[in-house]
């Protein structure tokens, strides 16, 4: 592995730790205004501080991000569908890497929609970013999609799917946290960061985060258990607390509690 590509890859997972908070903001790609990131901007810059990497798509990077800020960006360069589409796995890459080095991204993202229609494509395409990103120093974060037309979301569907990307050559495989997580990362042979997935309570939220960690998890990419919650930033700061101090998830709900209350 180059230089470059270890050097944009440890402003993502954080060398200290081995670990990664990612503040996911990449929704809009295909959710349009998802409710509470109406306005990017709002939203984002007050929890920027608080993550290793943002994750988001270069439209809003450009318009709604101050470039001061220090954090790291994983740009996502896969979409071309929407909600009111007929088909969410019909993705291809809409973002290149010369832009994404313009825009000095360390990371770029794209789904894979392993056992749908568009398996093959989302695939080839994954492979197409290895090639071009390994060309450029830049490391790859696939994203394994879910959905009801895909496979079950359990161990044996995300082991593949996990597996997969990382055969192809992904450098962070983002998934999503199911029971035996740890037979799915034990088969990753590169870091798993976990989704959030929908909105759940703060406790609940935390408790996953936990699992993912002790599973064997590099960390989370979490969205809107962060920025839906009343509290993002006491959320946020919660999260941390686990994935970087290995907080059990009692304390750091504790400390959610008395950050919430304080605000
Ligand atoms: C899904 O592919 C989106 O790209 C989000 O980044 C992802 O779902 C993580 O966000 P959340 O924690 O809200 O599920």
């Amino acid at each position: 592995m180059d230089w470059g590509l270890r050097n944009r890859l440890s402003r993502i997972i954080v060398p200290d730790t081995g670990r990664s908070v990612m503040l996911a903001v990449d929704h809009g790609y295909f959710l349009g205004p998802t409710s509470r990131l109406e306005v990017p901007r709002k939203t984002i810059m007050p929890l920027a501080p608080y993550a290793d990497s943002i994750m988001l798509t270069r439209g809003v990077l450009r318009s709604s991000i101050d470039p001061s800020i220090c954090n790291s960006v994983v740009l996502r360069v896969s979409g071309g569908t929407s909600i009111v589409g007929e088909d969410l796995s019909n993705e291809g890459i809409i973002t290149s890497v010369e832009d994404a080095l313009r825009l000095n991204a360390s990371g770029i993202a794209l789904s894979i929609f392993v056992g749908s229609k568009h398996e093959r494509q989302t695939l080839l395409a994954l492979s197409e970013l290895v090639n071009e990103g390994t060309k450029h120093g830049m490391p790859v974060l696939a994203v394994t999609a879910v959905g009801k037309e895909l496979g079950k979301k359990d161990s044996r569907y995300m082991a593949l799917a996990c597996r997969i990307a990382a055969e192809i050559g992904a450098n962070i495989v983002k998934t999503y946290y199911c029971d035996d997580f740890d037979k799915v990362v034990e088969s990753c042979p590169v870091p798993i960061v976990v989704a959030g997935g929908t909105k759940v309570s703060e406790k609940d939220a935390l408790e996953l985060t936990y699992n993912s960690i002790k599973s064997g998890a590099a960390g989370v990419d979490m969205g809107r258990n962060i920025w839906q919650s009343d509290h993002p930033i006491p959320m946020i700061k919660a999260v941390r607390k686990i994935v970087h101090e290995d907080a059990k998830p009692k304390e750091a709900y504790e400390l959610f509690k008395k950050l919430a209350k304080e605000k």
